[in-house]
């Protein structure tokens, strides 16, 4: 596996991959690398020719300092791992070869901003879909390759590709759990141990929420029952749930059988903020 810290480095492989008719395939991540990054590598090597993944824990996209410098760092770890999962190529930048001067230029992606992950973290889309901007016009992918449990951001990521007309397709994969239900996040490593044994509840939420939707029950009855369901065990904070529609993002007053939607949820565990998503109908 080739490691890149340059962009430059980065721009001349994919040069000669494109030259060489190489379909390329990329991988953003922050690192801290877990299988579901790892299903999201062998994805996109199963679809495209070489495989470029990122690791780079984005500063622009923090709006609490503390979980910046809480996010975990494992560059050794993360590079064996890809290396053994068979990626191609590495980009593991610097924040000064990312960010040379600040950034002036702004996102707004107006109503799929306003709710949930925009809502609760002001700032975190434009900084999002700034890192992704330039890891696109870096990498030149023809496939890039997200996880659905970032469902806003996924949302988000394709309204930015759509709207700058990016040359490049938008793969969602979906979330990888562990046997309990836990969504796979760099962050669950930061959990305490009896924050762990407790952490599926958050999953249990969400399946008895989508049960109840698909029976008939009313959005806002079901996003009241998780959020009281959370807030009985004491470990946890809620900072939301919502029951949206699964494209627009919009809350849902009413669901109609069939209709896509997804149930989003995002809450603190023992300091650790956690988010997770399940989709129903559609
Ligand atoms: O999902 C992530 O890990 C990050 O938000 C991403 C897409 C790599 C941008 O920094």
């Amino acid at each position: 596996m080739k490691i890149f810290v340059t962009a430059a480095e980065l721009r001349t492989y994919v040069a000669a991959a494109r030259g060489a008719g190489q379909r390329l395939g990329l991988v953003p991540t922050m690192g801290a690398l877990h299988t579901g990054h790892l299903a999201l590598v062998r994805t996109a090597l199963a679809a495209t020719d070489a495989v470029v993944a990122t690791v780079f824990v984005n500063p622009t996209q923090f709006n609490n300092p503390d979980d910046f410098r809480l996010y975990p760092r494992v560059p050794d770890a993360d590079a064996a791992l890809l290396e053994s999962a068979g990626c191609t190529a590495l980009f593991a930048p610097a924040p000064e070869e990312m960010y040379p001067a600040p950034t002036v230029l702004r996102f707004d992606f107006g109503p799929l901003e306003r709710v949930m992950e925009g809502a609760h973290r002001p700032g975190h889309f434009n900084g999002v879909a700034t890192v992704v901007s330039k890891l696109l016009h870096l990498a030149q992918p023809h496939q890039a390759f997200f996880g659905q449990k970032d469902w806003q951001q996924l949302a988000v990521v394709r309204q930015l590709v759509a709207d700058l007309s990016f040359d490049v397709e938008i793969v969602g994969c979906p979330t990888v759990r562990e046997s309990d239900g836990l969504a796979l996040s760099s962050r669950n490593r930061r959990l305490t141990p009896e924050g762990r044994a407790v952490a599926p509840l958050l999953y249990q939420v969400l399946q008895t929420a989508a049960a109840r939707l698909a029976q008939g029950a009313a959005p806002a009855a079901v996003q009241a029952q998780a959020l009281a369901t959370l807030s009985d065990n004491p470990r946890f904070t809620a900072e939301y749930v919502e029951v949206a529609d699964a494209l627009t993002l919009q809350p849902l007053a009413a669901y109609a059988s069939g209709q896509p939607a997804v149930i989003c949820l995002a809450a603190h565990l023992d300091g650790v903020r956690l988010i997770d998503n399940v989709v129903v109908g559609g």
